[in-house]
């Protein structure tokens, strides 16, 4: 712990396990991550097809979002800061999620397996953000590096309003 890393006041944003103050690109990926575990919870309590459709649609949007601003911005700027094995796996497991992103996409709620490729997604996604926030994983190595992870939170920030709009087929002209 720095002694002079003494908190602006304005804002805490402490990490649970050290109390330490996580930059502004690691909070803002960590809380991505806990309102698209909200929304797959809330799935789970779901019954009516037009309710399950209209929140798959909204984690697809998140997810979606999600991963290309890590593809397009931290993972690339971490190669080399980041364990290359870490980085490619966490492409992979993107790769996996997207795959069963669109196959449910290609579906109706009403049919068979729906429910279950939701539920599989989740867990997929659960398994994945727990290897980007665990100890060791992509976010702790990227706290360790040089980067300047609040000006990438920045970044990230703008980047996932502009993808959020044009993904949700809003104009953003
Ligand atoms: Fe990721
Ligand atoms: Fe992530």
């Amino acid at each position: 712990m720095t002694a002079t890393q003494k908190s602006s006041g304005a804002k805490t944003r402490r990490t649970r396990r050290t109390g330490r103050r996580d930059p502004l690109a690691i909070t803002l990926l960590k809380k991505d991550h806990r309102e698209v575990a909200a929304m797959f919870e809330e799935y789970e309590q779901l019954e009516a097809e037009a309710e399950k459709l209209a929140l798959f649609n909204k984690i697809a949007l998140a997810l979606k979002v999600h991963t290309q601003i890590e593809e397009e911005i931290l993972y690339p700027e971490e190669r080399g800061t980041v364990e290359d094995d870490l980085l490619d796996e966490a492409y992979v497991e993107h790769d996996g999620a997207k795959k069963l992103i669109a196959e449910i996409e290609a579906m109706q709620p009403s049919e068979d397996f729906y429910d279950a490729k939701v539920k599989v997604l989740g867990e997929y996604i659960s398994h994945h953000v727990k290897e980007e926030e665990q100890p060791g994983g992509v976010f702790a190595q990227a706290k360790r590096g040089d980067e300047d992870l609040e000006a990438m939170g920045e970044r990230l920030k703008a980047r996932k309003e502009e993808l959020t709009a044009q993904l949700s087929g809003k104009k953003t002209s």
